[in-house]
């Protein structure tokens, strides 16, 4: 029988991850230092909720995490939690254990029930600025550079990734997101574009601070490819850019305003140290599905929940 953990899971991806667990049927085990739902609410009736298995606890806590995974016979682990760029930089520390002990963590959890294979969020953060690299799409293999603690510890983890394959032969897949947006995602540097979203459903104006072109994944389908990811029986240690076809930020906001006429999103000057985007065609060749819902489906999506929790 299969038995899902999600740590991370009160966040936006691990949200809707857990959506779509509990969609598929699943058996589902959150795992999570808050127990704010909110997110999962936007997402989830109450009587849905009642099938998942909620934990709260602490990613440091090795002996926690272990007895986690080992006492729930836990059979796949999508591994979410994580402190994003701007709580690394005012908490170095606690963003080091939280995000690179706290991955130790569920490896060695992993390792000591006998896993085979884990799924974790890496990022598009363990690559450098764009005026480090000749192209504006960046290939798989470009060097990885990172440019905040944030990135850092995600390289750390695909190390560390690395070496449980080479010395354990425990397997796992990173998915690197890029701006991920949708219902949830309410924290981070890249979330002011879902605050527009928020916003506009309030028919309030709202400026995006920074502008440029980036690649945008829909939150739903993020979760969806950390579900196959964690399914998919690779053996090694293998890490995935998450594509979609680059866009502007304006173009964002006049997606927005395109089904909000009445409100104003505006974007701002500033430029975000990443480039332009990521090639996915490694993922594209090894996952049988890439899930990529067009931009203004998924904003009608969003903005639909949106509308109907404020409502
Ligand atoms: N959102 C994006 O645009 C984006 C982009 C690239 C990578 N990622 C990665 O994807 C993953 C999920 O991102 P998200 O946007 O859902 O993040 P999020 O900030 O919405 O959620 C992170 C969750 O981790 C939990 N957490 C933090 N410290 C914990 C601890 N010590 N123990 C247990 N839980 C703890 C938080 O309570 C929160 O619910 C993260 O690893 C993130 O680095 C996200």
């Amino acid at each position: 029988m299969s038995k899902y953990l999600v740590t991370g899971a009160m966040g936006c991806i691990g949200a809707w991850t857990l959506y779509h667990l509990q969609q598929q049927g699943k058996s589902v085990v959150s795992f999570d230092l808050s127990v704010d739902q909110s997110r999962l609410d936007l997402l989830m009736t109450d009587e849905e909720k009642a099938a998942i298995t909620f934990l709260t606890g602490d990613l440091t806590d090795s002996a926690q995490v272990r007895q986690v995974i080992a006492e729930n016979e836990i059979t796949h682990i999508i591994h979410l939690a994580a402190l994003q760029v701007p709580m690394c930089k005012a908490n170095p520390i606690l963003g080091a254990q939280v995000n690179v002990t706290g991955t130790m963590n569920v490896f060695e959890g992993a390792r000591n029930a006998g896993l085979q294979h884990i799924a974790y969020a890496s990022s598009i953060a363990v690559y450098g600025s764009p005026n480090q690299y000749t192209t504006d799409i960046l290939p798989h293999d470009a060097p990885m550079m990172p440019q905040t603690l944030y990135g850092v510890f995600k390289v750390a983890n695909e190390g560390i990734a690395e070496v449980y394959w080479r010395d354990y032969r425990l397997s796992s897949t990173a998915l690197r997101p890029y701006t991920v947006y949708g219902p949830g995602r309410d924290q981070g540097l890249t979330s002011e574009p879902t605050k527009a979203m928020y916003a506009a459903v309030k028919k309030e104006d709202y400026h995006i601070s920074f502008s440029g072109k980036m690649q945008f994944q829909f939150a739903s389908d993020v979760a969806q490819q950390f579900i196959m990811a964690a399914e998919l029986p690779l053996s090694g240690a293998y890490s995935f850019n998450l594509g979609t076809p680059p866009i502007t930020v304006q173009h964002v906001a006049d997606t927005i305003m395109k089904l909000f006429p009445e409100v104003t999103i505006t974007v701002g000057d500033t430029r975000l140290p990443f480039p332009e985007g990521f090639d996915d065609s490694q993922l594209k060749q090894v996952f049988s599905h890439v899930y990529e819902t067009p931009l203004e489906e998924a904003v009608q999506r969003t903005t639909e929940i949106l509308r109907q929790h404020i409502r």
